[in-house]
């Protein structure tokens, strides 16, 4: 079935690359991210496709967004919190405004997403929420991601716990958390502190295009579930972490 899907942080990497495929699927779509000539781009490239200038970090700019979509299409069914940051740096050198800037960027962002698109969900009684979270949010491995990955943990438990007040009383509302591993896309370059070449991965570990991440996605737009690990081996990666912390740690360690 046709959609009209907004997707966040669409200029450039997985955003992009769902929008494209969307497109070609003959979704309609609205995107955002800051960077205009970027997003028109992609715009142009995936079909019935609009852009809007969207700092997702102001609250005004994200129901601005919500409007437009509405304006556009009727309604909304799919909204995508996509926009999100890196960081480089250990939990000793934080500073304030990394700590801030990291939940800003990846979480109060999607919760703006969330309080501005979810009563349209409930005043319509169906629409599909998915966040972008990571991996790390659930197996903070990755030591110099550090409040990276406490962002997408604190994201992990908002959209749990959104998911369990409407599953009673709105079972057509949908939320889906997305886990992707490492992909290739220009999220370490564009990290704070960031620029340095990531470690050989291997095995789960293993980088995933951003294609095989767009397709990933847009399957569970299809068929929608609570979580997914757009790398299926990193779920009983995960299992693994939360069965022994300590252990998992030492076999991490170089
Ligand atoms: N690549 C990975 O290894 C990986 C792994 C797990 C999860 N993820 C997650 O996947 C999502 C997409 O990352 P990516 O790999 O595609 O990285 P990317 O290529 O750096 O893309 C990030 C996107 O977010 C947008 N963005 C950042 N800050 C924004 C803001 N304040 N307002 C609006 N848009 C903003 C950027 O657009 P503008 O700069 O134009 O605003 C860009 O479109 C993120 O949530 C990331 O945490 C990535």
């Amino acid at each position: 079935m046709r959609k009209a899907i907004v997707i966040t942080g669409a200029s450039s990497g997985i955003g992009a690359t769902l929008a494209r495929l969307l497109g070609s699927q003959g979704h309609r779509l609205v995107l955002a991210a800051r960077s205009e000539a970027a997003l028109q781009q992609v715009a142009a490239e995936s079909g019935e496709a609009q852009a809007v200038v969207t700092d997702v970090t102001q609250r005004a700019d994200v129901e601005r967004l919500r409007d437009t979509a509405i304006a556009a299409y009727g309604h909304v069914d799919v909204w995508i919190n996509n926009a999100g940051k890196g960081i480089a740096r250990s939990v000793l050198d934080l500073s304030d405004a990394d700590f801030d800037e990291m939940m800003t960027v990846n979480t109060k962002s999607a919760l703006y997403g969330i309080q501005a698109i979810v009563p349209h969900f409930q005043a319509r009684g169906t629409g599909h929420l998915i966040n972008i979270s990571s991996f790390l949010g659930k197996v903070p491995v990755a030591s110099f991601r550090s409040a990276y990955s406490a962002s997408k943990a604190a994201l992990n438990s908002l959209t749990a716990n959104l998911r369990m007040d409407l599953s009673a009383t709105y079972p057509d509302i949908h939320v889906t958390l997305v886990l992707p591993g490492v992909v290739l896309t220009d999220f370490a370059k564009n990290a704070v502190g960031g620029g340095q070449p990531l470690p050989t991965l291997t095995g789960p570990m293993t980088p995933q295009t951003p294609e095989e991440v767009a397709a990933a996605i847009a399957r569970v737009i299809e068929h929608p579930v609570a979580e997914l690990y757009t790398n299926p081996a990193q779920h009983d990666l995960a299992n693994r972490y939360v069965q022994d912390v300590a252990a998992f740690e030492g076999a991490m360690r170089p």
